[in-house]
């Protein structure tokens, strides 16, 4: 492997009911309820141990069906142009996802999950614990997110207007 090569093999598949881009939310929170699967590869399955006592699991994963790379665009919430360093978009150089949903069970390999935005067999590459003494902060600024009305966030992160 050349040094400035990192080379990731998938953990697992998310299992989800969206396979359309366009019809999917862009982050769990506006994807409430919205059901799905982590298969984790069998071999990975003892460092599921005590996974089972979190609410929340950050899944880390690969866009996968991202076939391009932006620096600069628009992202799904605003019609202005950010750097990609500065939103969520997928085409990023590399194509790394990460989501924050609620775990519902675990039965052996299969972790049931909800909240997901994520498309079906999307290749996954980690899991953590959501930890709210490590994880939650005060005193946030999101940056230009600030300025997008949430109402207008809701509608459009469900997915349905990004067409
Ligand atoms: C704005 S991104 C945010 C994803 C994640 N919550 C994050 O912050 O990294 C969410 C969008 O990525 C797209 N997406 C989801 N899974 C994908 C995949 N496997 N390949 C390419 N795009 C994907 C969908 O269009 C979805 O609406």
């Amino acid at each position: 492997m050349k040094e400035d090569q990192i080379i990731f093999k998938p953990i697992g598949t998310i299992l989800s009911p969206h396979t359309d881009q366009n019809q999917t939310p862009i982050q769990p929170v506006y994807a409430q309820g919205i059901e799905g699967r982590i298969v984790v590869n069998a071999e990975f399955i003892d460092g599921l141990k005590d996974l089972q006592a979190f609410s929340h699991i950050y899944i880390f994963y690969h866009f996968n069906q991202s076939v391009k790379t932006k620096l600069l665009l628009k992202p799904f919430l605003e019609d202005k142009i950010h750097g990609v360093f500065a939103t969520r978009a997928p085409h990023r150089p590399n194509k790394l996802g990460m989501s924050l949903v609620r775990l519902v069970r675990i039965e052996e390999n299969i972790i049931y999950v909800k909240d997901l935005d994520v498309l079906d067999k999307t290749p996954l590459i980690d899991i953590k614990p959501y930890v709210k003494r490590f994880d939650s902060r005060d005193n946030v600024s999101s940056g230009w997110q600030d300025d997008v009305r949430e109402e207008d966030a809701k509608k459009r992160g469900s997915g349905n207007f990004k067409l």
